[in-house]
């Protein structure tokens, strides 16, 4: 079986916390061989703009020892009309993993069905699992085992927040998020995380889902491909404010998977302040993504 990493249903907790371990032991400087992807090359499609994503999986490739070949949205025949599975079918002779940042989740399923290399998700419309790998490292580093905490969400219910909902029903907390009422989670990915059990609280009114939040998270409120909606009306509510931010705990965290629009989605005072955690968050794209590519890449 290929080990693609496609998005965070597809595995149990276990398997997950394997991988984290993982990027923590290359972290800690712990890892037996620092070199362990000698001669191993990742292919990286963007049909959308990256920093972190592009820059955290080039470096982390290198530093174990292999190396990247960086596709753009103008670089491949893609956008001439190849089609995903031969383009699957052509990189997979050449290298050993995939990544891909795309818009239609279909495309990354169609890359993962055709490729007989592992294909890892660098974010869809729909999904951003190697981010929320991250955000449960920053938290778990800072506050111990998310299990049993509560997450609250304020803003869109894009990308970001359906990968947060999937999360909590493998890692055992509570996630409430407050969306406006047009922009709510997925449905299906919320009827996989109910139907498993998972708490999940979905409301219109921000203070209510950070009341005793052990953290609180929020993020653009314009996702890269949605531009052309008028959003600001309905998201101007949701910004995480210090005010906001006081109906949490008083040592919660606050995250932003970054780019942040400061003063829109997030005061300076927050991203700037006590709460955050973001830059480490940043941070640990690198080390837990490390933890992906060798669960991909070696099976462990
Ligand atoms: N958080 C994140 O994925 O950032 P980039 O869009 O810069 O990759
Ligand atoms: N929700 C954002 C995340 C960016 C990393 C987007 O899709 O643009």
């Amino acid at each position: 079986m290929t080990r693609h990493f496609l998005n965070l249903d597809r595995f149990d907790e276990i398997t997950l916390r394997h991988m984290l371990k993982r990027g923590l032991d290359f972290k800690g400087k712990r890892a037996a061989d620092p070199l362990p992807l000698r001669g191993r090359i990742l292919a990286m499609i963007f049909e959308k703009p990256s920093t972190r994503t592009r820059v955290s999986f080039e470096a982390g490739m290198k530093q174990l020892g292999g190396d990247v070949v960086v596709l753009g949205q103008h670089d491949t025949q893609l956008g001439r009309g190849e089609t995903v599975a031969d383009t699957a079918r052509v990189l997979s002779r050449y290298v050993d993993a995939i990544m891909i940042r795309t818009n239609d989740p279909a495309k990354l399923d169609e890359l993962a069905a055709y490729a007989s290399v592992p294909v890892i998700n660098g974010l869809t419309d729909t999904t951003h699992p190697c981010q929320i790998m991250a955000d449960i490292m920053t938290v778990e580093e800072h506050r111990g085992p998310i299990g049993g905490k509560v997450v609250a969400w304020s803003g869109d219910g894009n990308n970001v927040a359906n990968t947060w909902i999937q999360a909590a029903a493998l890692f055992g907390f509570e996630m409430r998020l407050a969306c406006p009422a047009n922009l709510p989670p997925d449905a299906d990915i919320m009827a996989w995380a109910l139907a498993r059990g998972a708490k999940i609280v979905l409301t219109e009114d921000p203070a209510a889902a950070v009341k005793g939040a052990d953290a609180v998270i929020t993020d653009a409120w314009v996702s890269m491909g949605f531009e052309s909606e008028n959003r600001q009306q309905f998201l101007e509510p949701y910004a995480v404010t210090e005010s906001l931010m006081a109906h949490a705990k008083p040592d919660a965290l606050f995250l932003h998977c970054l780019p942040a629009h400061r003063g829109e989605e997030v005061t300076d005072g927050v991203i700037d302040g006590p709460w955050s955690v973001v830059w480490d968050e940043a941070e640990n794209r690198l080390h837990a993504q490390k933890g992906i590519l060798m669960w991909c890449l070696e099976g462990n």
